[in-house]
């Protein structure tokens, strides 16, 4: 069942919030990405979206609250930090890595002694995470994709995941996502031996975090906990994702049309229009709004190679450039190899 809703008392919402109640899967709009959600307190429930995901038993699912849901009912020893970082960007896409208190199933953690956290400010997100036990349980949810793919930005993405799967309840519409990537995940579980460490960047940047709480998370080194968006392949379309900077694109391109290999762009630069392209905004929010999008579309198109025009490196794309190279990761060569023989032009 597919519903797209509009009001908060939509009776939809309590048909999901129902449907989660009683142990079932329901997908539904964040502002980052959608999420496919269960009951954070049943582990049957939390095992039925890594069986659904094909996702590792080790890697930890976020729990998502309603707005001023009681922090310390989920994490243990919450440092100030984090009520600080709540005030200042929830609801909202940030999620923070606590100490986990003894309500976390294990199955929600990995088996971790943390507890990842978000309040997210999408309106059907709240509604439905108030209508849920009346506003006191919370809904695991990864990204509602298949383990290691693109993260969903509709609902239409959410059905072409997963299809008729059983264990999918229903899938909440809410439009597509406005953030577009996945949120910005720091960790403050070990504040007093690491400070903070940022382990995914997104819409809410270090510099945001380090002006509210007085210090500047560190990026995320080897010793930080497991969080599958750190692998280095992650986010990744089926045709083979491959990086080009501004410069070297009009080559690249013309190369490419030589060796007959069908090429879906997506750019952000202005370009001569060509045959299967995508330009996406220049800005770093409406690139990220668009991406996904963008890379699922083209994934469907039957290209040889999704090529990508490299963002500019500076800060506030971090996010994007994250989720590109990983995308991109074990295809790097394949620009290479289907334009080795080519002549120098
Ligand atoms: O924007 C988002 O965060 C979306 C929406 C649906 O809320 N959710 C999302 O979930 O991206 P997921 O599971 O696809 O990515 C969550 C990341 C994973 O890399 C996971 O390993 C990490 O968060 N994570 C969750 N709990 C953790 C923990 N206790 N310690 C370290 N990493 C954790
Ligand atoms: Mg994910």
């Amino acid at each position: 069942m597919t519903a797209t809703v509009t009001d908060m008392q939509d009776p939809t919402i309590i048909a999901a919030a129902h449907a989660l109640e009683a142990g079932q899967l329901v997908a539904f709009p964040t502002e980052t990405v959608y999420g496919l959600g269960a009951d954070a307190e049943n582990p049957a429930a939390v095992a039925a979206i890594y069986a659904a995901k094909g996702r590792p038993q080790d890697h930890p699912v976020i729990v998502h609250l309603a707005p001023g849901a009681p922090l310390d009912y989920w994490a243990a020893d919450i440092p100030s930090e984090a009520h600080q970082l709540a005030a200042a960007f929830w609801p909202g896409p940030l999620t923070m890595i606590l100490k986990r208190a003894v309500n976390i199933p294990d199955a929600v953690s990995g088996g971790q002694d943390t507890v990842g956290i978000r309040c997210p400010s999408h309106p059907v997100a709240i509604a439905l995470l108030q209508a849920f036990k009346d506003g006191k349980g919370g809904v695991a949810a990864p990204s509602a994709n298949k383990f290691g793919h693109v993260s969903p930005t509709t609902a239409q993405h959410v059905r072409d995941e997963f299809g008729d799967d059983p264990r999918l309840a229903s899938v909440l519409d809410g439009g597509q996502s406005a953030v577009g990537i996945e949120s910005t995940i720091v960790d403050l579980s070990r504040l007093a031996s690491h400070g903070p460490v940022l382990l995914r960047p997104g819409h809410i940047s270090a510099e945001a975090i380090a002006a509210v709480i007085d210090r500047m998370p560190a990026r995320a080194d080897s010793a930080a906990p497991r969080a599958s968006g750190t692998l280095e392949s992650h986010y990744a379309p089926h045709t083979p994702v491959a990086m080009q900077d501004t410069a070297a694109l009009a080559d690249t391109l013309a190369r490419l049309a030589i060796t007959g290999s069908k090429v879906a762009l997506i750019h952000y630069s202005v370009l001569p229009a060509t045959h299967a392209a995508v330009q996406l905004p220049a800005t770093p929010e409406g690139f990220a709004h668009a991406l996904y999008a963008a890379l699922r579309s083209m994934d469907g198109s039957g290209a040889d190679v999704i090529l990508v025009e490299a963002p500019p490196q500076e800060g506030a794309w971090l996010g994007v450039n994250d989720r590109l190279r990983r995308a991109a990761h074990g295809s790097s060569g394949i620009v290479h190899g289907l334009i080795n023989n080519t002549p120098a032009l």
